[in-house]
């Protein structure tokens, strides 16, 4: 379980705060999308859950305590994050990349190697051929998926994926959200996915949390959020598909 209670987040030098008064629960075994457009707040509330960034008030509990009183490290090793843009090692091959975390915990070399080997067939890459290779001789829907890879490698309860497929055609896009679907049906894990797209947030979401200029919006299940928008902004966000076609269509006629 993740709960945010309360945070806030104005980062030094800012008149306006980033993140006000956010309230979240992310179930155990749900995944939570966290939709809005550019600047809204979306990373920084995922950096605050583990520690990457702190907040200026209100507290996060994981695993039902306080992240304060967490280990960091530990706590950061209980959560995979995938950061937004590709973000792999350069100089280090696909295998190296994906075991990051694993070789940083002290596992043995035949168990990161075993485990490198089974998260790459999981993510449809070649271990033997793709293994020693580097990243710049992937493509980028590839490199994508290896930071998902990346992200599970230690077998974490929780994931926090920050637009994990933003630079991709809507094909490559679309395969990839199929495959997190079919992820989450084996792996259970408690997932937040940040995305800027409303049909991606609907495609992967249990719930979703729609935020705006630093604030909560709505939070609901998909069915809530379609029929019941809270808020002007939450109705009009999801409005906006609709009128365009509506548009195209009076154009055409
Ligand atoms: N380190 C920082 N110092 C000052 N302001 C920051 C810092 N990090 C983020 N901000 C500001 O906080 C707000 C939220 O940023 P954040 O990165 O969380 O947005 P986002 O929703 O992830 O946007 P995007 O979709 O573009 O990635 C923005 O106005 C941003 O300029
Ligand atoms: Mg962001």
């Amino acid at each position: 379980m993740i709960g945010l209670n309360r945070v806030s987040k104005t980062f030094t030098g800012q008149a306006t705060p980033a993140i006000q008064n956010l309230s979240l629960e992310v179930a155990e075994g749900e995944t939570l999308v966290l939709l809005g457009s550019s600047g809204c707040g979306k990373t920084t509330t995922l950096k605050m859950i583990n520690r990457l960034i702190e907040p200026t008030s209100g507290t996060i509990m994981v695993d039902g305590r306080d992240i304060l009183q967490h280990d960091v490290l530990t706590l950061r090793r209980s959560i995979g994050y995938v950061f937004q843009g590709i973000g792999l090692f350069p100089h280090m091959t696909i295998e190296e990349n994906v075991c990051v975390v694993p070789r940083l915990i002290g596992w043995p070399r035949d168990r990161r190697r075993r485990r490198a080997r089974e998260l790459m067939e999981m993510i449809h890459l070649d271990p033997d051929r793709d293994g020693p290779r580097y990243p710049r001789h992937l493509s980028g829907g590839q490199q994508q998926r290896v930071g998902v890879a990346r992200a599970l490698a230690a077998d974490p309860c929780y994931l926090l994926m920050d637009e994990p497929f933003g630079a991709l055609d809507a094909l490559t896009r679309s395969s990839l959200q199929e495959e997190i679907v079919e992820l989450k049906k084996q792996l259970n894990k408690t997932i937040v996915f940040v995305t800027h797209d409303i049909f991606e947030a609907l495609a992967l979401a249990d719930r979703i949390a729609v935020m705006h200029e630093g604030r909560l919006e709505q939070v609901g299940t998909k069915a809530e959020i379609i029929n019941r928008p809270a808020t002007p902004f939450v109705a009009d966000l999801f409005g906006k598909p609709a009128r365009q076609l509506d548009a195209f269509r009076e154009q055409l006629s």
